[in-house]
């Protein structure tokens, strides 16, 4: 370790190259990886994204040896896995002025993983600017590329983009920069995107909408080459990669939660649409309205429905969302109800008529009997409170049943 590279006036990458055969995400990463750091020395010093959790100690005692730790402002993490944000709380315990920048989101995630609800935090929210001295940052939320919590940031004087996972790649660069690449990369650039970024893609697309207007001369992600040669066609490549096919299958989940019981179940539906490399967006029905939610009811081929009870009935704003379904006539979508529970599950079972009323495919057990022969499946998908490891492989098996039935 123990260097820094300039990037541009003042910038520098502080990452961390990793030679290794690195194990991650269920594949082995044959050519290695990097972790790419980056600080911006201006009045008010500015880190982007740490590196491995691995490497944190060594990142930190290098970092030391370029600037005093205690005159860092800013440390802003883009992405809170811990192979970007892992050397944070190294850091921070160094870097005790430092004030944490992410999103709201982000911010929970991070305190609950690193004990860090002692420290200031910075929440970001869309389009939002913050002046380092010198340089100017706006911060663009970006969710699902990777996980949810994810930002990008945009430094606007030295035109450079960093978008921690998006635009990366998985090799063990010795050159940095991708102009003096010794070998051929973009196929490894698109292996890339098809594993870690593909099963996102409408959020690639709304992603490329954000930064469409961003001059940008350099994009600086935190796997892989720094791409300062030819950006733009690195851009275009995204779009063009995540473009929908016509006969790609979509599918939505759509749900409402007083706790976050809901929201679980949501997330391992998701992860069980993964798998089948069905394409999927998650939609908490709180923090959308509701010409945006019918928009993607009726981009998708399936859209399960969430909702916990209470007082016997369903929460939040479903019903509003359930009621506009009739006149949407989209009697050919698959719907599947589900949700948390505590003891009688009435909202559930709401969901189900609604659905049933609205004329759409619903997919319950006696349907998939039918259809399918497999009678080992419970749908309504219900759970009582949060799922342990059991029910969560139940539902991994009910959602990869029914995604076999989208795909036949
Ligand atoms: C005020 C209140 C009323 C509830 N009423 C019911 C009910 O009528 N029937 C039931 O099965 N569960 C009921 N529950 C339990 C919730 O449905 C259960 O805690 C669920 O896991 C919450 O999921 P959520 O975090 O997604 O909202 C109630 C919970 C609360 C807080
Ligand atoms: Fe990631
Ligand atoms: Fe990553």
């Amino acid at each position: 370790m123990n260097k820094k590279i300039e990037i541009a006036d003042k910038s520098y990458w502080i990452g961390y190259v990793d030679d290794r055969k690195v194990p991650f995400h269920r594949l082995i990463l044959e050519k290695g990886t990097t972790y790419n750091s980056y600080l911006l020395m201006t009045e008010r010093p500015t880190i982007i994204d740490t590196v491995d959790i691995e490497f944190g100690r060594q990142y930190v005692e290098n970092l030391s040896e370029i600037i005093d730790l205690k005159e860092i402002r800013y440390v802003v993490i883009n992405h809170v896995e811990p192979d970007h944000a892992g050397a944070l709380p190294a850091l921070a315990s160094k870097a005790t002025n430092a004030v944490i920048v992410t999103t709201e989101l982000g911010a929970q995630e991070l305190k609950q993983m690193f004990k860090l609800h002692n420290r200031q935090f910075l929440i970001i929210k869309d389009g939002d600017t913050l002046d380092i001295g010198g340089k100017t940052l706006k911060f663009f939320e970006t969710p699902y590329l990777h996980t949810e919590e994810t930002m990008v940031t945009y430094c606007v004087e030295d035109k450079t983009l960093y978008p921690c996972d998006q635009f990366s790649t998985h090799i063990a660069v010795k050159e940095i920069f991708n102009d003096l690449a010794a070998e051929e990369y973009l196929e490894d650039f698109k292996v890339y995107y098809q594993l870690i970024m593909h099963p996102h893609r409408p959020y690639v697309q709304n992603m490329l909408a954000k930064i469409k207007n961003l001059d940008i001369d350099m994009i600086a992600p935190s796997h892989g080459y720094i791409l300062r040669s030819d950006a733009a066609a690195f851009i275009a490549a995204y779009d063009e990669l995540s473009q929908p096919k016509a006969n790609e299958k979509r599918a939505l989940i759509l749900f409402s939660t007083m706790t976050g019981n809901t929201t679980k179940i949501a997330k391992l539906i998701g992860e069980a649409l993964e798998e089948k490399a069905i394409e999927h967006r998650i939609i908490n029905t709180k923090n959308a309205n509701i010409e945006d939610i019918k928009e993607a009811i009726m981009d998708a081929d399936v859209i399960f429905f969430g909702t916990s009870t209470r007082y016997a009935d369903m929460v939040g704003n479903m019903e509003e969302i359930l009621k506009e379904l009739e006149a949407m006539h989209i009697e050919d979508k698959l719907a599947v109800p589900f949700g948390s529970y505590g003891w009688s599950g009435e909202g559930i079972e709401i969901i189900y008529d609604y659905l049933k009323r609205a004329g759409m495919t619903v997919v319950d057990s006696s349907f998939l009997i039918k259809s399918t022969g497999m009678n080992q499946f419970q749908i309504p998908i219900r759970v009582k409170f949060t799922p342990d490891e059991e029910e969560a492989a139940r539902i991994g098996q009910t959602v990869a049943a029914i995604g076999e039935l989208l795909l036949a």
